[in-house]
């Protein structure tokens, strides 16, 4: 897993750094993705954390570039864990949103991706800067994981956003599954 994990952030550091190459779509499965951050979290807090899955199984697949979409769970996923200071629960919950209108676009068909945990919640004097770079509650954080999860949502037109309170933090993923749907 450590050697797939570097393989995959080399990838993903190559593309930052070339902006012409920068979006591969695939056809991605979001279970797969969910799976596998699930247990890249389970193995860095495997006492005390329960990740749920609550999936809809017959969504399409996604048109997407699938080691963004690793990133943008995982930095998500990530920021619950550690606020919950590795014991808690968290649920990766998918549905299909109809008729959604994301950056301007209309679709019959969206991706509804939840990543909900039952931590404190997000400090309220940052909450409304979480997805500036640089922003943090933590000591050692940097603050750029939403930042680049908020951009890799971006690129694949669609949108993120969040509800908060203490005890319960939401994160919502709307994204099109593909150009023509
Ligand atoms: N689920 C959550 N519960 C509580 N606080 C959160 C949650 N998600 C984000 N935050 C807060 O938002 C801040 C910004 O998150 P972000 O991922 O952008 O940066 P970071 O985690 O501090 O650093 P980095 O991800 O770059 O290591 C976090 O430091 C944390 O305070
Ligand atoms: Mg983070």
């Amino acid at each position: 897993m450590i050697r797939e994990e570097a393989l995959r952030l080399q990838s993903l550091v190559d593309r930052l750094l070339a902006p012409h190459r920068r979006h591969i779509a695939n056809d991605v499965n979001i279970h797969e993705v969910l799976e596998r951050v699930r247990s890249i979290i389970l193995a860095e807090y495997p006492h005390g954390l329960q990740v749920k899955r609550d999936y809809d199984i017959s969504l399409p697949m996604l048109a997407a570039d699938k080691e963004q979409l690793i990133q943008v769970v995982l930095n998500i996923g990530k920021n619950a864990v550690q606020a919950m200071q590795g014991s808690g629960e968290l649920v990766f919950r998918t549905r299909v949103a109809r008729q959604v209108t994301l950056a301007r676009k209309r679709h019959n068909l969206a991706l509804k991706l939840q990543i909900i945990d039952n931590g404190p919640g997000i400090p309220e004097e940052i909450r409304n800067h979480v997805f500036y770079p640089l922003v943090t509650g933590r000591a050692e954080g940097t603050g750029l994981g939403l930042t680049l999860a908020q951009t890799f949502v971006h690129q694949h037109g669609g949108t993120i956003e969040f509800e908060s309170r203490p005890g319960y933090t939401c994160f919502t993923v709307l994204m099109p599954f593909g150009p023509d749907q």
